[in-house]
């Protein structure tokens, strides 16, 4: 039985950070584990230039603990007003490694997201030109919609129409949560990609609804039902080189989640590698851990594995915090419902 594992340091191709006391709280967590993170935009207002980029990654950097390495891949949000020149320049000097794209209200801070998909296609071709890829938060916003169908409608109402426009245009489907979805990638050919998350591969809609409301299961795209859950799991686990982590991992105080309206998200930065050694182990697919993690990733952003490794050791249950205290309130991390073995030695 593998009782430890040695791996390449890990990225996480879609994290947000939020910024000020939230960012401080919360980057220590996926610095203690993780070389790079593609860091979402979403911000309020969100990061839409190359300039507003430049000076959100001095923050970053401003906040990392000290004796950190940590890269991060700073992404630009995407409105109907983004001037391709600027996302050129932004991704030539080598600061920018993607574009978000938000449909309007989808999500958090989504509100100054695409509505007119028209709107954007200059910004959309050159970004083909220059191979800069387009994460998608893959839901359409149609109140007709039911939220459980959401993605599953978004890949024929808009990205497959986009893609078939903006050939060669490059696209992370991300945190994938459909069987639909995970099918939609697969046949994508090499300009396609899929992000999972940590707690998709943990959670169904039950988990969520059943027997009470837990506040701190709900995120964006919602978890669906459980046949969903297990497609995804085998997707993660497959070794299919097109899915690598991206897990999500979206702070929220908790006063803002335990609320009659309470924010999507879930926070897994601390205990996602456990996680996800449990679930590889219970897969029997602990040697794919490292090319979910570290290796696919970068192979589809055009960037070097890192060379420094971690190991994974597995003993007696990890103590964790419920919740970590951050400068902004506190934030309940992920609860996975099972004891977690793995422990990360970094
Ligand atoms: O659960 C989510 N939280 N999904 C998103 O798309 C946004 C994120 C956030 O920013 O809180
Ligand atoms: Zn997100």
């Amino acid at each position: 039985m593998t009782q430890s594992l040695t791996i390449r340091r890990p990225d996480d191709w879609h994290l947000h950070l939020r910024d000020g006391a939230m960012l401080e709280g919360v980057l220590p967590e996926t610095t203690r584990h993780f070389a790079r993170a593609i860091v979402m935009p979403n911000l309020v207002p969100p990061v839409v230039t190359g300039a507003e980029a430049a000076a959100y990654r001095e923050r970053i950097m401003a906040a990392l603990p000290a004796g950190a390495r940590f890269e991060p891949l700073m992404v630009l949000y995407l409105t109907e007003t983004t001037d391709p020149a600027d996302v050129r320049a932004a991704a030539a000097s080598g600061l920018v490694k993607a574009v978000k794209l938000y449909p309007a209200g989808a999500t958090t801070n989504s509100a100054s997201g695409v509505r007119d998909f028209d709107r954007v296609r200059g910004v959309l071709e050159t970004m083909a030109e220059i191979g800069l890829p387009l994460c998608v938060h893959g839901e359409v916003t149609d109140p007709a919609v039911d939220i459980f169908d959401r993605e599953a409608v978004f890949l024929e109402r808009v990205l497959e129409p986009i893609r078939r426009a903006t050939p060669g245009l490059r696209v992370v489907l991300e945190h994938v949560t459909t069987r639909e979805g995970l099918d939609y990638v697969r046949g994508g050919g090499p300009d396609m990609a899929g992000t999972l998350t940590t707690h998709h591969l943990i959670i169904n809609r039950n988990h969520i609804l059943a027997g009470g409301i837990r506040p701190h299961y709900y995120c964006l795209p919602v978890a669906k039902r459980e046949t969903h859950r297990l497609a995804l799991r085998e997707a993660a686990t497959g070794g299919e080189g097109c899915f690598f982590l991206g897990t999500d991992s979206a702070p929220h105080a908790d006063a803002a989640k335990e609320s009659a309206c309470g924010c999507a998200g879930c926070f897994t930065a601390t205990n996602t590698l456990s996680i996800l050694a449990h679930v590889f182990e219970e897969e029997g697919a602990l040697d794919r851990l490292e090319g979910f993690v570290a290796l696919n990733g970068p192979a589809f952003y055009r960037l070097p594995p890192n060379e420094e490794r971690i190991t994974l050791r597995k003993g007696e249950p990890l103590v964790l915090p419920a919740r970590i205290e951050t400068g902004a309130g506190p934030v309940t991390l992920f609860d996975p419902g099972f004891p977690l073995l793995w422990h990360v030695e970094s």
